[in-house]
């Protein structure tokens, strides 16, 4: 089997979908790997260094995709939705396609890829199972996403976050809140409290109180009701819900210097929590880390990709944060789509498609010809 890498070209991709040291274990394997010339450059992975673990090093992005019986990518379809259908047409016949793909965005991408005869899996649909863990894109995203915000935060704040003090007087530490208490959440409370701020969060799933105060956070009490769905995600809750739990943050935020929000529910647009005139009722000088920018935004005013300031608040909307932490999100995106890679084969190293398998079902997007994914219309027929 021949597994190729292109270099990323979604715009602001600094990302690798393979490191030098997961290529060895492919080669070993029996694989030859291709990666493209520069692939690793902006994360820190030179050509040298894969040609050392014994990957061939090509030229050209278009002999990879024609070569490759494999592909690994970080974003592909419509997660590269400009370059998609170049490369989609370039692909090898009945090719495989492991890689972010944005599943619920683009139905006529995944169109074009059945009709090619691509297997394609993407990643955002991996079921939060343990097994699964170890392949979870999402969660090494939103990992790294959390301690950036934080770090954002306390870059962007015209105020110290810890408390210190000074022979011309005692510093009062920061006070930062984050609403929705996932991964990047979680993230993002230990950093801050690593740096020294005091911080409290919120989330819609109770369950998640007793992980806040074991990071030594203070856990908002708020009266709604849980909106704990399926999976441990949340769900989507009505507009009365949202009105109400507006209302009750807006004091909080009155009494907060830096916001991470990072609420969302999968599949639909980001939860509006932060209206213009909450914004208004903030300090000067506070600032608002909106994770969920890149999905509607978690407040009114973000910009993806943009800070936005309205009277002294500055509403910062990072667009793929995970690519500004290149050399360490390649290194797990690597190791989660090698590990991804591992469970498609079988005792004997042999790629097999095996739908029975929870994980198989629900990653895989085209198979056979056809779109095969419940949330794209599955059964279509080309
Ligand atoms: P996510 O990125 O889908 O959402 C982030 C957070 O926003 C969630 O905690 C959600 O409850 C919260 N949220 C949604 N609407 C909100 C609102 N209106 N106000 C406040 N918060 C709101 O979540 P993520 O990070 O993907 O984690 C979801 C769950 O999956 C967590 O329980 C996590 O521990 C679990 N998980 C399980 C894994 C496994 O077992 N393999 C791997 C990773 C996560």
């Amino acid at each position: 089997m021949t597994i190729g890498v292109r270099t990323e070209t979604a715009n602001g991709e600094r990302r690798v979908a393979l490191v030098p040291s997961d290529v060895a274990a492919e080669v070993k394997g029996g694989s030859q790997v291709l990666i493209q010339a520069g692939a690793g450059e902006l994360a820190g992975y030179s050509d040298q260094e894969y040609a050392d673990k014994g990957a061939e090093v090509v030229q050209d992005a278009g002999e990879i995709l024609k070569r490759s019986d494999i592909l690994l990518t970080v974003r592909f379809a419509a997660a590269d939705k400009d370059n998609a259908e170049e490369q989609i047409a370039q692909l090898k016949e009945n090719a495989l396609v492991v890689g972010l793909m944005e599943p619920y965005a683009n139905a006529e991408l995944f169109q074009k890829m059945a009709q090619r005869g691509v297997t394609a899996f993407s990643l955002e649909l991996l079921p939060r199972i343990t097994r699964a863990q170890s392949m979870d894109v999402l969660s090494s995203t939103a990992n790294l996403a959390g301690y950036k915000a934080a770090l954002i935060a306390a870059d962007r704040l015209p105020r110290l976050f810890p408390m210190m003090m000074t022979a011309a007087g005692t510093i009062v530490p920061a006070k930062v809140f984050v609403v929705g208490v996932g991964v990047a959440g979680l993230q993002a409370i230990a950093t801050a409290k690593r740096l020294g701020a005091v911080v409290s969060a919120y989330d819609v799933r109770p369950a998640v109180k007793e992980q806040v105060q074991s990071l030594g956070a203070k856990f908002v009490e708020m009266e709604l009701e849980s909106a704990e769905g399926s999976g441990g995600y949340a769900k989507e809750m009505g507009e009365e819900f949202y009105r109400k739990q507006r209302e009750l943050m807006a004091a909080v935020l009155a009494e907060t210097d830096a916001v991470i929000t990072t609420a969302s529910i999968p599949g639909k647009p980001a939860p509006r929590l932060i209206t213009t005139e909450m914004v208004e009722g903030m300090s000067s000088g506070s600032v608002v880390i909106d994770l969920a920018a890149e999905r509607g935004g978690n407040c009114e005013l973000t910009k993806v990709g943009e800070t936005v300031m309205h009277k002294g608040v500055s509403i910062i909307g990072p667009e793929n944060i995970a690519s500004q932490l290149a050399y360490t999100a390649g290194r797990l995106y690597s190791k989660n789509i090698t590990t991804f890679l591992k469970a498609l084969r079988n005792k004997e190293n042999v790629l097999e498609i095996n739908r029975e398998d929870e994980i198989v079902a629900a990653t895989l997007v085209t198979y056979g010809g056809e779109i095969v994914a419940a949330s794209l219309g599955a059964g279509e027929k080309n």
